[in-house]
């Protein structure tokens, strides 16, 4: 498996096998590579021919410094995971800051039709102009043919779908079912930083998520909401910051359930200072 730090170098790698016809696709991550990770990167390796892995924690997306000084960075064990996956297909990208961004660790500012400013964009001002950024510069650098996003990340993935629709890009997104502990919490690199006693609290995100999917249908959304909070109200580890159900296609909060629209449930909780999101599908 060859890692790549410049970009001149993993692209003349790309250009090499992609004249001999060969499909690429790409996997971009931030690191602290977990199952949810690897089963992106699983699917990738089975779809194409060869898989670039980007390993590189942005920070045009942090919108708090101390998230991003504290954003886990393993990379010699992510690299070890790679191979452990024992397949001769995949190649890493682990660049320093500068080979993408080249002196300027700006973002550009995007439209994406009122995605950015539901949930995610509430609490994390120019997130996603970061996501989109970064994104941007990776897929031009790697010019794969597919990319695989986590349904975890569900505003993410809904973001770069607009963004690849809006400009054009040549690349098919692909969606990746959320990939959980056996507890049912969603994996995530921040799951490194839980506490014990955080990490057992935890599930009970998922566990309210179900009992919402439940309860969808039967109970207004209203009702539904109102019992969430009251539920991490009771919850002394858990701090709930937002629990709002919404149509997938806007990700606008739902008024009134209109039986053609599919819609989910979206969270972020914070456990002490790390935040966590998960969402489910709702019918
Ligand atoms: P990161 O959080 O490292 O996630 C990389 C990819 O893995 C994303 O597409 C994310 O949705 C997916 N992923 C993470 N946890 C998952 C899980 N439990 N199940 C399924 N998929 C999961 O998302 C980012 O990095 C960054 O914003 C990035 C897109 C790389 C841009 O910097």
């Amino acid at each position: 498996m060859k890692v790549y730090t410049n970009k001149e170098d993993i692209r003349k790698a790309i250009a090499k096998f992609k004249s001999d016809g060969k499909h690429l696709g790409l996997v971009p991550t931030m690191g602290a590579l977990h199952e949810g990770h690897l089963d992106l990167v699983k699917k990738a390796c089975k779809e194409n021919d060869k898989v670039a892995v980007t390993i590189f924690v942005n920070p045009t997306q942090f919108n708090n410094a101390e998230d991003l000084e504290k954003y886990p960075r393993t990379l010699d064990t992510d690299l070890k995971a790679l191979e452990a996956l024992d397949t001769d297909n995949i190649m890493v990208y682990a660049p320093e800051v500068d080979d993408i961004y080249e002196g300027q660790t700006t973002s550009e500012s995007f439209d994406f039709d009122g995605l950015e400013h539901e949930m995610e964009g509430k609490f994390r001002p120019g997130h996603f102009n970061g996501v989109g950024t970064v994104v941007k510069h990776l897929f031009k650098i790697i010019e794969p043919e597919r990319a695989y996003f986590g349904e975890k990340d569900f505003q993410q993935l809904a973001i770069i779908k607009k963004m690849v629709k809006k400009e054009a890009l040549p690349v098919k997104v692909i969606a990746c079912p959320i990939f959980r502990e056996p507890s049912g919490l969603a994996m995530s690199s921040r799951n490194l930083r839980l506490t014990p006693e955080h990490k057992k609290a935890a599930p009970f995100i998922y566990k309210t998520l179900k009992t919402v999917r439940s309860k969808f249908g039967t109970e207004s959304a209203q009702n539904i909401s109102a019992w969430v909070q009251e539920e991490f109200a009771k919850q002394p580890l858990l701090e709930l910051e937002y629990f709002v159900i919404a149509d997938t296609k806007t990700l606008k909060p739902i008024e009134q359930i209109e039986p053609q629209k599919a819609y989910r449930a979206f969270i972020a909780v914070y456990a002490d200072d790390i935040r966590l999101i998960d969402n489910i599908a709702l019918n």
